[in-house]
C-alpha cells in the first residue's frame, strides 16, 4: 500500500473543503440564525419559540452533539415585504449554518425561497405556508410546527361533530388565514355543514367592528376564526363585547386563545379550539417540559415554546446521526427528516416533504390554560400537495 503523500493529502482537504461549502465547519460553535417577531402582533410568539428552543439546548448542557451553539437573530417585525433582505442577513452577513424561523407564513415563504437557492438548512417552526411543505419543499427544508390546512382542518371536523350546518369564516387575508380557513371549510362541508360567507381584513388589521354587525346581521350557527397573538387577543375581547358569545358560538384553530388566555380573560372561557398542543396532557414528557420552562423563563409554556423546543430536537437528531459534522450535510438531513420527536405534544414523525404527521386535540379555554377534551383527528398529514422529492 502506498503511504500519502503530502501532495495527495492536500487535495483531498481542498476536495472536502469544497464539497462542505461556504457554511459547514467542523468544529467551533454551531451558527444558528434565529429570524423570529420580536415586535408587532406575533411578538410574544417570537420570544415562545426562542425559549423553547434555547431550553432544549440548555437542557443538552449547551451544547448540542458536544458543539457550542452560537445564536445570531434577526426580527423580521411579521412583514413579508423584508423577508429577503432579512433572511440574506442571517445567509450572507452571519453565514449561519441553520435558520430557524418564521412565524409569519408570507416571511418564511421568503425564507424558504433564499434557503433553497443557497441551500441553507431551514427549520419552520411555526409558520403554516402549506407551500413550504409543497411546491417549494426541498431536503434541507423542515417544519416542527403544523401546516395551515391542518388545525383549520381539524376544527372543520369537530364543528360539522357538533351539528352546526352554516357557518361564516373570519380571518386576516394572507397565506395563513386562507389557507386555514381552505382547511376548515374542506372538513366542515365533507361533514355536511356549509360556510356561507367568507369574511377578511388585512394582516395585522384589528378593525372587527363592521364584520362583527355583520356576523350579527347574518346569525350562522358558528363562526370560524383564525387569529393569533395580540390580534386574537383583541378579536375574542371585541366578539365578546359585541355581545356574540352567547347567541353565535365561536370556534377556532388554536392558535384564537394559545398563548393569549391571561390577555383575554373572561371573554374566551369556555371556547373551543383544535390544534397538535394542550397545555395538560398528563404526560411525563410535557409535564417535565412545562415545569423546566416556567423555572428557565417565569412563564406558562405554550404551542409557540413546544414548536420551539421540538425544532431544535429535530436538529439535534440530525447533528447527532453525523456526530457533529455539518459536512455530511446528506447523512443530516436524512436524519433530521426520518426523527421520531418525543414532544410534548405526544411523538410524532415528519411526512416525505418534511411536515409533522400529528395528532390534533380538541381543546377548551379554561382558566389560563387550554385544555385536553379528546383528539380531533388522529395523525393527520398535510396532503403535501405538489412536493415532488
Ligand atoms: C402563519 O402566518 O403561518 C401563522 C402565524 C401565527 C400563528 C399560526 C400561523 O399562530
Amino acid at each position: 500500500m502506498r503511504t500519502p503523500t503530502l501532495f495527495t493529502t492536500a487535495i483531498g482537504t481542498l476536495a472536502l473543503a469544497a464539497s462542505v461549502g461556504a457554511h459547514a465547519q467542523a468544529s467551533g460553535p454551531i451558527k444558528v440564525g434565529l429570524m423570529l417577531p420580536a415586535t408587532g402582533t406575533f411578538a410574544a410568539l417570537g420570544v415562545a419559540i426562542e425559549n423553547g428552543f434555547k431550553l432544549y439546548v440548555q437542557e443538552q448542557g449547551g451544547k448540542l452533539a458536544g458543539r457550542d451553539i452560537q445564536y445570531f437573530k434577526v426580527d423580521d417585525e411579521s412583514d413579508p415585504s423584508k423577508g429577503t433582505d432579512n433572511v440574506n442577513k442571517l445567509i450572507k452577513r452571519d453565514n449561519v449554518d441553520v435558520i430557524v424561523g418564521t412565524v409569519h407564513s408570507g416571511v418564511a415563504l421568503a425564507m424558504a425561497k433564499a434557503a433553497k437557492d443557497s441551500n441553507t438548512l431551514l427549520i419552520v417552526p411555526n409558520a403554516g405556508a402549506g407551500d413550504i411543505t409543497g411546491p417549494m419543499c426541498g431536503p434541507n427544508i423542515v417544519r416542527s410546527s403544523f401546516s395551515n390546512w391542518q388545525p383549520g382542518y381539524a376544527t372543520g371536523v369537530i364543528a360539522a361533530q357538533k351539528g352546526h350546518k352554516r357557518a361564516m369564516t373570519i380571518t386576516w387575508n394572507y397565506a395563513a388565514g386562507n389557507e386555514t380557513v381552505k382547511g376548515f371549510t374542506e372538513a366542515f362541508e365533507k361533514g355536511g355543514g356549509k360556510v356561507m360567507k367568507d369574511l377578511n381584513l388585512p394582516f395585522p388589521g384589528v378593525e372587527f367592528q363592521a364584520l362583527l354587525t355583520e356576523i350579527a346581521a347574518q346569525k350562522p350557527d358558528v363562526v370560524f376564526a383564525f387569529f393569533a397573538g395580540g390580534g386574537a387577543v383583541k378579536f375574542v375581547k371585541d366578539y365578546a363585547a359585541a355581545g356574540l358569545m352567547k347567541t353565535v358560538p365561536l370556534m377556532g384553530s388554536g392558535f384564537l386563545t394559545d398563548g393569549t388566555l391571561e390577555a383575554q380573560g373572561e371573554a374566551a372561557q369556555g371556547l373551543i379550539t383544535a390544534l397538535h398542543y394542550a397545555d395538560n396532557l398528563d404526560t411525563p414528557r410535557n409535564n417535565a417540559f412545562r415545569k423546566n420552562y416556567a423555572i428557565a423563563y417565569k412563564a406558562n409554556a405554550d404551542v409557540y415554546a413546544v414548536q420551539g423546543y421540538d425544532a431544535a430536537q429535530i436538529f439535534a437528531a440530525g447533528l447527532n446521526a453525523v456526530k457533529g459534522d455539518l459536512a455530511k450535510r446528506d447523512a443530516l438531513t436524512a436524519a433530521m427528516r426520518k426523527v421520531t420527536v418525543d414532544s410534548p405534544r405526544g411523538k410524532f414523525t415528519l411526512s416525505a416533504a418534511g411536515n409533522p404527521v400529528q395528532d390534533m386535540y380538541i381543546r377548551e379555554a379554561k382558566g389560563k390554560d387550554n385544555e385536553f377534551r379528546g383528539v380531533a383527528v388522529k395523525a393527520l398529514a398535510d396532503p403535501g400537495r405538489g412536493c415532488k422529492l
